[in-house]
């Protein structure tokens, strides 16, 4: 069959991977580049497995990047960078102080975020560099990702086998599946921290419209560690139940917001855990492009990227000032260790850590 082919056109789903660098250990970084047969393009780095970066058709068929990093590793291994588009392990968002404790064992982790412990620590997996292979996936294209954690890492307990697959599909999802074993009660919140712009950086976060199928989200203390209540968003800044400018309430005088400087709150999903269901729905006006984040998760974080202060040059120069991006994290309850009225973390031996989300990009005209 006669086929004239166009830049436009299919082609076929493939990855390929080159050097992204040398970590300061001596440890090779690669990149992959993994590309579905629409043409979209995602590229993933061994080195936290990061997402570098993401492309996605605006209404007009254009392709861009839509999400925060760095050209180089360099970029990457500054001090200070606030896991642009990593895998976040073994502990997704705080636990309060650094401490919990299982069979009346307590362990202590580093503090480091004012007073609690955040995103598994010092050097969490967001800083690993993880082994990666092509695996098959028959409507796209899949990397696994895996990690072994020794017992103790950044005081945790148990050696945890950590599994993550990125399957970028011809229908233009890219689904997360996490897998983790241990050989000694430990707890675990694996997460994914890229940044969206969907505006492929032509603006901030602000006027995108967003909508969190959750009716509760959780209130936090001074240093963003959750009061343990559920509190219903109706009548307040956190209601998005239905589709609303991230912008539209931001800036409202509210003890919460002031807390967060913005939205940086875990979100009740009304669906709980265990099966895959829409937790959240963001669309940006001037591009067409949509977002939709399903989870098996019974939560989301939503964080409006309130730290970022312009200090940091992400890719093709672009400076990262506040709210240039919307991290859509999904996960169990921040402090669940402490927490024992939230959603249980915890993994014993035996048992099979699983989770998974899927990112479903589109238009709407
Ligand atoms: C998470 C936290 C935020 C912030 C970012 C990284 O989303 O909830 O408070 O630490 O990571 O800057």
């Amino acid at each position: 069959m006669a086929c004239n082919s166009t830049t436009d056109q299919p082609q076929n789903a493939n990855i390929t991977s080159k050097s992204f660098g040398t970590l300061p250990s001596g440890e090779e970084v690669t990149q992959y580049i993994m590309t579905n047969n629409q043409g979209m393009e995602m590229s993933v780095i061994t080195y936290g497995g990061i997402i570098t970066s993401l492309t996605a058709p605006d209404k007009a068929g254009k392709y861009e990047d839509i999400v925060l990093g760095f050209d180089n590793l360099e970029g990457y291994l500054q001090d200070g960078v606030p896991y642009f588009g990593a895998l976040i392990g073994r502990y997704g968002n705080r636990i309060a102080k650094g401490k919990f404790t299982l069979d009346s064992t307590e362990y202590e982790l580093a503090i480091n975020n004012i007073g609690n412990h955040l995103h598994g620590g010092l050097k969490g997996f967001d800083k690993v560099n993880w082994s990666a292979k092509e695996v098959e996936y028959a409507d796209g294209v899949a990397l696994e990702l895996t990690y072994l954690s020794a017992d103790g890492e950044e005081g945790y307990p148990g050696n945890l086998e950590t599994k993550v697959t990125y399957q970028l599909g011809n229908d233009n999802t890219l689904l997360i599946d996490y897998m983790a074993t241990t050989d000694k009660k430990t707890v675990v919140n694996l997460t994914q921290h890229s940044y969206f712009n969907l505006s492929a950086m032509k603006e901030d976060v602000l006027n995108h419209q967003l909508m969190v199928n959750a009716d509760h989200f959780l209130p936090v203390d001074s240093t963003l560690i959750p009061t343990g209540e559920l509190r219903p968003v109706e009548g307040t800044p956190f209601n998005f139940t239905e589709m609303k400018k991230v912008g539209a309430d931001v800036n409202q005088e509210n003890q919460q917001l002031t807390y967060g400087l913005g939205y940086d709150h875990c979100w009740v999903l009304n669906e709980g855990a265990g099966k895959m269901d829409l937790a959240a729905k963001a669309y940006e006006p001037n591009s067409g492009r949509t977002l939709e984040v399903y989870t098996s998760e019974p939560a989301i974080q939503v964080y409006t990227g309130n730290f970022l202060d312009g200090t940091l040059t992400g890719k093709g120069g672009t400076v990262y000032n506040k709210r240039t991006g919307l991290c859509l994290e999904t996960q169990h309850f921040p402090d669940s260790p402490n927490q024992p009225e939230f959603p249980s973390t915890e993994l014993n031996p035996g048992e099979k850590y699983e989770s998974q989300t899927k990112f479903v990009f589109g238009i709407r005209e």
